[in-house]
């Protein structure tokens, strides 16, 4: 395949707001009595917000009606908001501008997909909303990762057919929606998590075009 599109997954991938993710949940089981651990956290990464709650009280085995699992939801994602409406261009992660400038100085659309509906929110504070071609996030999406759906939009958002689009993704269920995409997944993280990707590298900072042109010849969709 030839890459007329990179799809970056936001949280863990371009920003590290899963750290905000865990303090916030952590603050809500901590208040519940429900231990709840960085390794747990693990499980919540790409999930959508109600799921990651969903989780959450499997592990404590607490049954709560549906206005409860609601409040609950709205308190976490309050003390989330707090932390990243304080956040500044230098909770970019290492080597995502640059790469993203160069796919965009090559002609190579660049989009974001996501399961946060406060992508906005974020992009806009750390000043890189205007960088891409696309946004699909949280907001215009029904159906969470693994689902295909936000990465479908995306492609579909910046006018690129999925067999020509590249994925960047931390989590398993994005590396999963992105194969059943028929796209091609980079997984940023470790191997042996990211098991089903086509390719893993530890961080964006290992990217960049020329790298990208090499991994893809070996690929077929
Ligand atoms: C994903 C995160 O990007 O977005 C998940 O990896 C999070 O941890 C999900 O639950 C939904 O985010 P939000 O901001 O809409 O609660
Ligand atoms: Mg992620």
């Amino acid at each position: 395949m030839q890459a007329a599109a990179c799809i970056f997954d936001l949280d863990g991938v371009i920003v590290d707001t899963a750290r905000y993710h865990y303090l916030a949940w952590k603050r809500l089981t901590d208040q519940l009595g429900i231990h709840f651990t960085e390794e747990d956290n693990e499980r919540l990464k790409g999930v959508s917000r109600m799921a990651s709650l969903e989780i959450i009280l499997e592990i404590g085995n607490r049954k709560v009606d549906e206005r409860q699992k609601q409040e609950y939801a709205t308190l976490k994602n309050n003390w989330y908001v707090d932390y990243i409406s304080k956040m500044t261009p230098d909770e970019i992660l290492p080597g995502s501008l640059e790469f993203i400038k160069e796919l965009r100085n090559a002609n190579i659309r660049v989009a974001i997909g996501s399961a946060s509906k406060n992508t906005p929110m974020i992009l806009e504070r750390v000043g890189i909303l205007k960088l891409f071609d696309a946004v699909a996030d949280g907001n215009i999406i029904s159906k969470a990762k693994p689902n295909p759906e936000v990465f479908l939009k995306a492609a579909e958002m910046a006018g690129i057919k999925p067999r020509k689009c590249v994925v960047f993704e931390d989590a398993v269920a994005g590396v999963q929606a992105a194969l059943t995409a028929g796209m091609m997944c980079i997984g940023i993280g470790s191997r042996g998590i990211l098991t089903q990707a086509h390719f893993v590298v530890p961080g964006l900072n290992e990217m960049n075009l020329a790298k990208l042109r090499t991994l893809e010849k070996d690929i077929q969709l």
